[in-house]
């Protein structure tokens, strides 16, 4: 696998993984386009043979001690084999090169197979959402990553 910067001539692609991966409640393409011309976080995709398998985005504003994980997903051929923890590793990194000292993230609860990745780097349950994900009718859990401490420099 391959990780670099997306840009805007990934929307195509990255609109096709999202529409395939949430199919009740995908990003508009005008909400994904200005995701990936933004300042103020940064996309990667992950690319085998030209072709973009998967994205991942984190909101991290310089210099603001909150970031967020926007979206992470795979084209479903490519699950299940660690390219989902290595692209959330990558915005993990680039959050915190950012100066982001907490990490926040919303996950579906009957989405066993992400939270399960997230424990597994961290994230631990902070707070949920009842009903927050319509028309589906399931809660969100949002889960934060401390990012200080662990060899670095505490403020
Ligand atoms: C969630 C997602 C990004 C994870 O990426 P992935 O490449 O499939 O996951 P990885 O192979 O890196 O596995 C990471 C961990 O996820 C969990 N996991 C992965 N596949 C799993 C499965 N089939 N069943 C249960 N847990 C699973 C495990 O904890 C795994 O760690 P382990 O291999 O040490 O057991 C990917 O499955 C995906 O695109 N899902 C659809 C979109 C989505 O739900 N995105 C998250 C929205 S919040």
């Amino acid at each position: 696998m391959s990780l670099r910067t997306a840009t805007g001539d990934d929307l195509d692609a990255i609109m096709a993984l999202e529409q395939a991966s949430f199919p009740t409640d995908a990003w508009s393409r005008t909400a994904m386009s200005a995701e990936l011309a933004s300042p103020h976080g940064r996309y990667l995709v992950d690319v085998e043979d030209d072709r973009v398998v998967g994205y991942g985005g984190v909101r991290s504003v310089r210099g603001a001690d909150d970031a967020d994980i926007q979206t992470i997903a795979l084209e479903p051929s490519r699950r299940g084999t660690g390219r989902g923890r290595t692209l959330l590793r990558a915005l993990i990194a680039e959050a915190r090169d950012r100066g982001a000292r907490e990490l926040f993230l919303e996950v579906r609860a009957d989405n066993p197979v992400a939270q399960a990745l997230y424990v597994s780097e961290g994230f631990v349950e902070i707070a949920r959402r009842p009903r927050y994900y319509q028309p589906d009718d399931v809660d969100a859990i949002i889960m934060q990553l401390n990012l200080r401490g662990e060899g670095g420099t505490d403020r």
